[in-house]
């Protein structure tokens, strides 16, 4: 058996030939949800061979991780906007339509570069879904748009953050979830801080990110503008 570098849970996860076995508590409902998009085909979620009380086996994803956070390309980000988008809608058939109208979502609450696999610079799949809990949707929507345009950074350029996010947004099919786009960032920001005091480069990625949010306000509400005309 292998063992994969492990990750902020700290959770034991083990390759076994074609399977990948991750440790899982009782808290983990995103086997609900894999299993319904993998009898729909949905290409984008791990597979799942079985599951234990203790464990759960997903079919290995032959491709390339990445360990460090870094951001992903145009390309790849108008991709994740668009497998995301049908995510989404994929789950909505499941959902009583209460919490649907409610925004209610299961949310995967770490969207990020560093859990997802890549074939030929293209995302196969989005892994690590252990962490799901059920949200309103836009959360998991804006926090991927945080982590995947990573304008957190100290090295990437102020133009090339903004043309991330608008790919992100104007290739995102539905208009209304950005409604107060830059108040809602901000607040998910401030709230993972809060949540990861303890930990100095995560506090200072987020004071970064909120300095850069609030230098940039105006081109944010721009994008979400233009948004807004394009759908009329
Ligand atoms: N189905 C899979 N196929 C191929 N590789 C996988 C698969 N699942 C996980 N991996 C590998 O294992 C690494 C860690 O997996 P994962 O992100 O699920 O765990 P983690 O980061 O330790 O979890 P957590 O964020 O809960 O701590 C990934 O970066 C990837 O290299
Ligand atoms: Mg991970």
């Amino acid at each position: 058996m292998n063992n994969f570098d492990i990750g902020k849970s700290g959770k034991n996860i083990k390759r076994y030939k074609k399977y990948v076995i991750k440790e899982i508590d009782n808290k983990d409902i995103s086997f609900i949800i894999l299993k319904h998009l993998n009898s729909l085909k949905f290409k984008y979620v791990p597979k799942i061979i079985e599951i234990n009380s203790n464990y759960i086996f997903y079919k290995y994803i032959r491709g390339k991780t990445i360990r460090k956070v870094d951001s992903l390309s145009i390309f790849q980000i108008k991709h994740l906007s668009k497998i995301l988008f049908q995510y989404y809608k994929l789950v909505d058939l499941i959902l009583p339509k209460v919490f649907i109208n409610k925004g209610y979502y299961f949310c995967h609450n770490d969207i990020n570069p560093l859990n997802m696999v890549f074939k030929f610079n293209k995302i196969k799949c989005i892994i690590d879904w252990n962490g799901m809990t059920f949200k309103e949707r836009y959360i998991d929507l804006y926090y991927a748009v945080w982590t995947c345009s990573n304008f957190g950074s100290l090295t990437i350029s102020d133009k090339r953050k903004l043309k991330l996010i608008k790919t992100f947004i104007l290739n995102y099919d539905d208009v209304n979830i950005f409604n107060d786009f830059y108040k809602k960032m901000m607040n998910i920001i401030l709230e993972y801080k809060n949540n990861y005091l303890s930990d100095k480069k995560i506090v200072e990625w987020c004071d970064y990110s909120l300095e850069w949010l609030n230098k940039n306000e105006s081109e944010v509400n721009q994008i979400v503008k233009q948004k807004n005309t394009n759908n009329k």
